[in-house]
């Protein structure tokens, strides 16, 4: 005991409030002898499987290190070999003791996914490019894995509907699933929420929510790079990638309001385009929307997200009721029954693999894809309408024809679809 590191400690108090919080019934007792290296190789280990190892990935993984005893990393994939180097190596520097993983078990190439899931791993970080996301849940959960996965879940109407099967088959499977919307992980976010809905501003009429902010990073292309390498390695700013800054960032806001409402809006009439980052290495995707979501109570949503370097920042959500008003994002309540979360908050990257780990050492599934997929549908039926200038319905969307993930890739020519102009681009 008194030879424990004070990581082991501090893990050990984790993991103790974890499985407290998670344990049913006479599980708690015989969990809470077992110290962290009993996990070594105990039915409870948790065995990470990374798939995509940018800046996220690599991130999940630590968080995931640090949430919960019991925690190692057996496999990690990426497309491209040096992403995995990179994310190796920073792994191994840092976390030496949980991440040991000998080069065969390390993939790269379009099929890294396949051989990631078939290792010895049973607990899935899915990292890349929204894109791929349906093809890696679907591939994923047809092999049994419990599942963090990043958001968005998809770029278009095709990509959630097949999520939305996916879905049904986890369920019936009994498995995990966390999604990367990690504000439903934050202490204060959950706080304000749940007065939220027990009606501390009455019935909700309107609801706003913003992503406005200056530029993100893009990658000057070489000489080697083919296109379709260009675009990967730059895959914000191509649509059929990223889904476009509304689906790819503001979704996290979006989520916000479709939580506060239950639901998801019925349809969508937006604006937006492409005014100050115009020139070819931004690909085609816009810099601005606006759009007005409506819910079938009749609730408006005001959704903004704009990438332009120098305009004004907001990143917020709020919500107007009948008897009060709530600003989200900054956890207060006006009205009658006034409110402002004082206690201290939590790291939701971290917390979010907390509640996934003790959901599955529980036994008790939890299970986000429904939700995340709804949300991600908002942001692409609100796209479709800036894009196309038409009013757009749930159901329009959802049944879109829309496909814009390539069936098959190879590095090569990939042409850059033009920049959508509403009133000209179809709605299909
Ligand atoms: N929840 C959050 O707050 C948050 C924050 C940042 C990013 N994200 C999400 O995480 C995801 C990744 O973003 P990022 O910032 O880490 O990007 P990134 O470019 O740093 O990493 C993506 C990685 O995926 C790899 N990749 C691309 N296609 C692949 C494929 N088919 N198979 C295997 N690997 C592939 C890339 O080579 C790269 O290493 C995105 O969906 C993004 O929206 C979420």
């Amino acid at each position: 005991m008194k030879n424990r590191t004070r990581k082991e400690n501090r893990s050990r108090r984790d993991f103790i409030k974890t499985t407290t919080a998670a344990a049913v019934g006479g599980t708690l007792a015989s969990r809470l002898d077992v110290i962290p290296g009993a996990y070594a190789a105990g039915s409870d280990e948790i065995r990470i499987g990374l798939i995509g190892c940018g800046g996220r990935g690599t991130g999940a993984v630590a968080n995931a290190l640090e949430s919960a005893p019991g925690v190692r990393v057996v496999a990690m994939g990426d497309v491209f070999k040096d992403r995995l180097d990179e994310s190796r190596k920073n792994l191994t520097e840092k976390h030496a003791e949980e991440i040991a993983i000998p080069e065969e078990r390390c993939f790269a190439g379009f099929d890294a996914f396949e051989k990631v899931i078939a290792s010895d791993a049973n607990y899935i970080i899915l990292a890349t490019p929204p894109a791929f996301r349906p093809l890696h849940l679907k591939a994923a959960v047809a092999a049994g894995m419990n599942i963090f996965t990043e958001k968005p879940v998809a770029v278009d109407a095709a990509g959630i509907r097949a999520v939305l099967e996916v879905y049904e088959e986890a369920k019936k499977k009994n498995l995990h699933i966390v999604a990367g919307t990690q504000r439903r992980h934050q202490t204060g976010y959950l706080e304000t929420m749940k007065r939220v809905h027990d009606g501390a501003i009455g019935r909700i009429v309107a609801a706003r929510c913003y992503w406005n902010q200056g530029g993100l990073w893009k990658k000057d292309r070489q000489p080697e790079w083919s296109d379709l390498e260009w675009q990967m390695r730059n895959w914000l700013y191509f649509t059929w990638l990223s889904g476009d800054h509304i689906v790819e960032q503001h979704v996290h806001n979006i989520d916000v309001v479709n939580w506060a409402m239950g639901a998801h809006p019925v349809r969508a009439t937006g604006m937006g385009g492409r005014q100050a980052r115009v020139q070819p290495e931004y690909g085609h995707i816009f810099d601005h929307f606006a759009i007005d979501y409506e819910y079938e109570n009749g609730v408006h949503l005001m959704s903004m997200c704009r990438q332009i370097p120098g305009a004004a920042n907001n990143v917020s959500e709020s919500l107007t009721g009948t008897k009060g008003h709530c600003q989200v994002n900054r956890y207060t309540i006006e009205g009658d029954k006034a409110w402002r979360f004082r206690d201290e908050d939590n790291s939701p990257y971290v917390q979010e693999h907390t509640d996934l780990i003790a959901s599955i050492r529980a036994g008790k599934p939890i299970n986000e894809l429904k939700n995340v997929a709804e949300s991600t549908m908002t942001a692409i039926m609100g796209r479709m309408s800036a894009y196309t200038g038409k009013m757009v319905s749930w159901d329009q969307a959802l049944n879109s024809k829309e496909d814009l993930v390539p069936a098959k890739l190879e590095w090569g020519p990939m042409p850059v679809p033009a920049v959508a102009v509403p009133g000209q681009t179809e709605l299909i």
